[in-house]
């Protein structure tokens, strides 16, 4: 049983979007697909920890949740009452963190009585590109069908897109994801975490071809991005002995020789999907869009004839317009979800976007 209506002017609807699945408390109020604010407060704290601690990350989403929601509110210009509709990402992600934004959604959606929807992180990440700016010219967006690769810290999916919830998974990762990939690397450098963003920082100094790393051989459209740890652990240890601080003294092209090798394996599987499809027009999402060198690289397929989609850099990483953007559209589809709605802390996105039993329709 819901408690929900649907509202009607849908492209004009306003809906206020929760995003806590890792690391960052966000909230969003967004109308139709225009974002009228996205207030992020990231946790900077787990750095020194060396990854997300999950029990830190909920206490902090806890601490922060109601001040993100009011600035987002106050950013927006809109009273709560206002609000026809609450979305909130219901997984994958760290269970304690999600758990506090359902929370906040559901006490809103049944104090409003408004409906509530259920978000897929990975959905959103690649919904971020149907997001327009308050006050600025309507920007393009992809066409359907298109690719999309989607790179996070948790994920890594080659996808055909068909519409907003049509789409097929050419292809993921078979052990790290993308982010994983940059975030471990940078650990074996000793860099602080999240690694992926130093990487490409130092990147930009050193030289790409300075070390040699293996290219792993993976048939088809899956990833795989162990070897690389592996490869990277091994060629520290050898130059090590050599030179004690090897890592420091050449941190700028161990960066750039990670990162080239990383993108070249994402960018190579894109191509391949976009030539398996038939498809002409490519978008990148999720955290790892923000590298320079994986933007620079897939801008550059467009000498190719390629149509190539990189969302804004706010849009990237883990923000809660995108989970509106995803909730909008499936609220055109009447995918509600009911206030039993539970966390997914790992969520197949196929049951998402294929399984109606796995959304509850009004
Ligand atoms: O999508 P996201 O914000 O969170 C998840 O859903 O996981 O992605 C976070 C990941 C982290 O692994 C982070 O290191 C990586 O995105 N990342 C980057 C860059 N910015 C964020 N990796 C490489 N270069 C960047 N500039
Ligand atoms: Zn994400």
């Amino acid at each position: 049983m819901t408690n929900q209506t649907q509202p009607s002017h849908s492209d004009e609807r306003l809906l206020l979007a929760i995003e806590t699945s890792c690391d960052d408390t966000s909230v969003a109020v967004l109308k139709g697909m225009v974002v009228l604010s996205n207030v992020t407060y990231t946790q900077e704290m787990h750095a020194k920890w060396g990854g997300v601690v999950p029990e830190v990350a909920s206490r902090a989403h806890l601490a922060k949740m109601v001040p993100t929601l009011e600035a987002a509110l106050a950013e927006a210009e809109v009273k709560l009452t206002d609000i026809e509709a609450i979305a909130v990402t219901q997984g994958p992600g760290l269970l304690g963190s999600l758990l506090v934004g359902i929370n906040m959604a559901k006490g809103l959606a049944q104090g409003l009585n408004i409906p509530l929807v259920g978000v897929h992180h990975m959905h959103a990440h690649m919904m971020a590109h149907f997001l327009q700016e308050k006050g600025k010219a309507a920007k393009p967006t992809p066409s359907y069908p298109f690719i999309c690769l989607t790179v996070s810290g948790g994920h890594t999916q080659l996808l055909r897109v068909d519409g907003p919830l049509g789409i097929k998974v050419l292809g993921q990762t078979l052990d790290d994801a993308a982010g994983e990939a940059f975030d471990k690397s940078a650990k074996l450098l000793g860099l602080p975490y999240p690694g992926g963003p130093l990487i490409d920082r130092y990147a930009q100094m050193g030289h790409q071809e300075a070390f040699a790393l293996p290219k792993p051989r993976i048939a088809g459209l899956d990833f795989s991005f162990s070897g690389l740890k592996t490869a990277i652990a091994n060629l520290v240890a050898k130059e090590s002995l050599a030179d004690p601080d090897f890592k420091v003294n050449r941190v700028n092209d161990l960066c750039a020789v990670i990162q080239a090798r990383i993108v070249q394996i994402l960018v190579d599987k894109l191509l391949l999907a976009a030539k398996q499809e038939g498809l002409k027009t490519m978008a990148l999402a999720g955290g790892v869009s923000a590298n320079s060198g994986l933007r620079g690289a897939a801008k550059a397929l467009e000498a190719q004839g390629f149509e190539v989609f990189i969302p804004p850099m706010s849009y990237c990483t883990d923000n809660a317009a995108m989970i509106g953007a995803s909730a909008q559209s499936m609220v055109e589809t009447k995918h509600f979800a009911a206030l039993t709605m539970e966390a997914k802390p790992r969520w197949p996105f196929d049951e998402f976007w294929s399984q109606g039993e796995t959304l509850s329709l009004l």
